[in-house]
Formats: structure tokens, sequence, C-alpha cells
């Protein structure tokens, strides 16, 4: 075990944990942070999704110890002072989930996609969600909600 510090929603969080204790677990199981989920483990669904300096990350495979010094945002850092989102309302409005289990990843995606490009084509879309996989099928409403927001955003402009 090593005592190490990492930033995590803009505070810093003192863990201890094995050197090869991936992320996920430290904010599940160390920090009660629930909203990243356990899928497969293997990088292969997208559940685990977190922001590490902007980046779309699994966080199921990836070493906590390795990320001190670096900003993490989970879903639960997305919005701030409890207000939800543009991309969170979203997908609100659009009822966007059916279980739900992927829903955080796929936040994390987009958030990760609209910090970088505010006006993404359907392909950067389709490219950013790729990696997340929904077992219910609500991949066309998660779509459809994306599109209303990019709909709504340039209506304001
Ligand atoms: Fe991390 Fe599936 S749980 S990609």
């Amino acid at each position: 075990m090593i005592d190490f510090t990492l930033r995590i929603n803009r505070e810093n969080y003192d863990v201890t944990a094995m050197t090869d204790t991936p992320l996920l677990f430290v904010l599940r199981n160390n920090l009660n942070l629930k909203g990243s989920k356990l899928g497969c483990g293997l990088e292969q669904c997208g559940a685990c999704a977190v922001l590490v300096n902007g980046e779309s990350t699994f966080s199921c495979a990836i070493a906590a110890s390795s990320l001190v010094g670096k900003s993490i945002i989970t879903i639960e850092g997305v919005s701030e002072s409890g207000t939800l989102s543009a991309i969170q309302k979203a997908f609100l409005t659009e009822i966007a989930a059916q279980c739900g289990y992927c829903t955080p990843g796929m936040i994390i995606a987009t958030t990760a996609l609209f910090d970088k490009n505010p006006s993404p084509k359907k392909q950067d879309i389709l490219e950013a969600l790729q990696k997340h996989l929904c077992r219910c099928g609500s991949h066309a409403r998660i779509l459809t909600a994306i599109n209303n927001m990019q709909s709504d955003h340039s209506q304001n402009d």
C-alpha cells in the first residue's frame, strides 16, 4: 500500500491503495464516488469513463497512483454548484437512457468532445461514443439528445 493524493472534481483526496489499484476501485470503494460504473473491467464498454486532464479515460484499467498531479473529473463533478451541465440536461430532457448504467460514461465522453469541439459533426459524435456500449439500445435517443443540445445552442447564438 502507498499513500498519495488525487485531484478529483476540483478537490484533493488523500488515498491509500496498492500501486496498481485501478482508479475506478479507488473512486467507488475508497471515496464513495459511485457514479462511475464497473461494466467489463477490460476497457471494452465505457461505463467507467472519467475525464483525466480533459480526456475521456476508462478508469477500470488505469492505476490511480499513476494519476497524481492530474485533474480527474467524474460524473459527480460534471455539474457545478448543483446545476446540471447542458449535456446532462439534454440527456434528461430526451430521457436518453433506459437502465442508465452507461449514462455516466456517455456523458463524460460527450463532455470531452464538446470541450474540445463545441460544434462537432455527426461523425465526430459517433467516433466519441463508439467505444461506449448501451445494452438497452438507447443510442438513438442519446444521439437525439446531443443533436437537440446543438440545435438549442445554435438558436441561442
Ligand atoms: Fe471500464 Fe468497461 S468497465 S471500459
